[in-house]
């Protein structure tokens, strides 16, 4: 892949970070100063750019707009007392935005522009990192199809960009979940791996219906009878069951989740028996119901490690035991955290330092 040109940088005149209030972040709605873009063009990636972060022309024909040929990626940067930024496993999220752009039929995204365009948006933006506790800076890297064409063939032309935004935490609360028997995500053979944005917008009127009743989220179902249990909205999903960590075995209708891996690794570096393999919703109704599951949690980059409340079947509701006295998805969330915000070891070398 030739890569024909290097970063152009425009800066803002009018920096909005003083109009930020750091100890009150809302998730997702105040972005940084700055973005960064690259078009991919005849064959060939170029124009690296980053200008101030606006509203940007767009052609009313684009194939993103109309066909959902769009992907994107979630990662987490911290600011630590030393100044030093730390961002997690970002190679992981470079690798993973290429699988979906793969199934997406986009082109490949080499390594440098990644971590090179990324590197560079985030030392301009340094100083919207939060330094509180729980805070985090969001990175949203995504990728569109940009041709002016309503025809549905493989696009030509399309644009990378990152854009940036503080944020604290996804989840205030533990979440309550509803386990979903009638509408799917994604099935074998789709699109439910990638991170690719139809697969969300698919979700938005099960989740509020599913809102409307109460719960915060939902815990997919496999797509062909029902009977299995998938993943959450944004995040993985995780169960404590006679003290062996149990997550479903991954398969092109589950997002391979970078903190599920983590999450795994970490639970084995910890002495903590892990399995990877199919949950039917029954066994855990039934765990639920007598006992043998004790924990439950959801494992995303935006929530981290989300502990889930309650979870509700179609007929009734089922609460887990209290926060406080799972031992497990505690210690994994302490001990990850640490390893983030570089307060402990990295004995998987998990952090990039920039
Ligand atoms: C559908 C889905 N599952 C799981 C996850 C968790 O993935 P990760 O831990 O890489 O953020 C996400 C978030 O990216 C997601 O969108």
């Amino acid at each position: 892949m030739v890569i024909t040109d290097k970063i152009s940088i425009q800066k803002t005149g009018a920096s909005r970070l003083n109009q930020v209030d750091f100890s009150n972040i809302p998730f997702g709605k105040i972005y940084t100063d700055h973005m960064f873009l690259a078009d991919y063009k005849n064959g060939a990636w170029s124009n690296q750019r980053i200008i101030p972060y606006g509203y940007m022309p767009i052609s009313p024909a684009t194939p993103a707009l109309h066909y959902g040929q769009s992907i994107f990626e979630g990662m987490k940067a911290i600011r630590n007392d030393k100044d030093e930024v730390l961002i997690f496993r970002p190679y992981d999220n470079w690798q993973r935005l290429n699988k979906s752009g793969y199934r997406m039929c986009m082109p490949h995204l080499p390594e440098e522009i990644f971590v090179e365009g990324l590197r560079t948006l985030l030392d301009l933006d340094k100083n919207w990192i939060p330094k509180t506790e729980g805070s985090s800076l969001y990175i949203r890297p995504f990728m569109y199809s940009a041709d002016e064409y309503i025809g549905i063939r493989p696009s030509e032309n399309f644009t990378f960009q990152i854009i940036l935004c503080p944020v604290g935490a996804y989840y205030s609360t533990p979440v309550k979940v509803k386990v979903e028997t009638h509408y799917t995500r994604a099935v074998a053979g789709g699109t439910g791996y990638a991170k690719a944005g139809g697969n969300y917008g698919g979700a938005i009127y099960p989740a509020k219906l599913a809102q409307d009743r109460g719960y915060h989220q939902l815990i997919w179902t496999d797509g062909i009878e029902h009977k299995y249990i998938e993943e959450s909205g944004t995040m993985n999903v995780m169960f404590v069951i006679n003290n062996k960590l149990v997550t479903p075995a991954l398969s092109d209708s589950i997002l391979a989740g970078i903190t599920r891996d983590s999450v795994l690794k970490l639970a084995k570096h910890l002495g903590i028996q892990t399995e990877e393999r199919k949950i039917s919703v029954q066994e855990l109704r039934e765990g639920l119901e007598n006992g043998s599951v004790t924990e439950a949690f959801g494992a995303g980059t935006a929530a981290t490690i989300a502990h889930i409340e309650l979870v509700g079947f179609d007929d009734k509701d089922i609460y887990l035991p209290p926060i406080e006295n799972r031992k497990i998805s505690n210690l994994i969330y302490k001990e990850l955290d640490a390893i983030k915000r570089g307060n402990a070891p990295d004995p998987f070398m998990w952090l990039a330092k920039w």
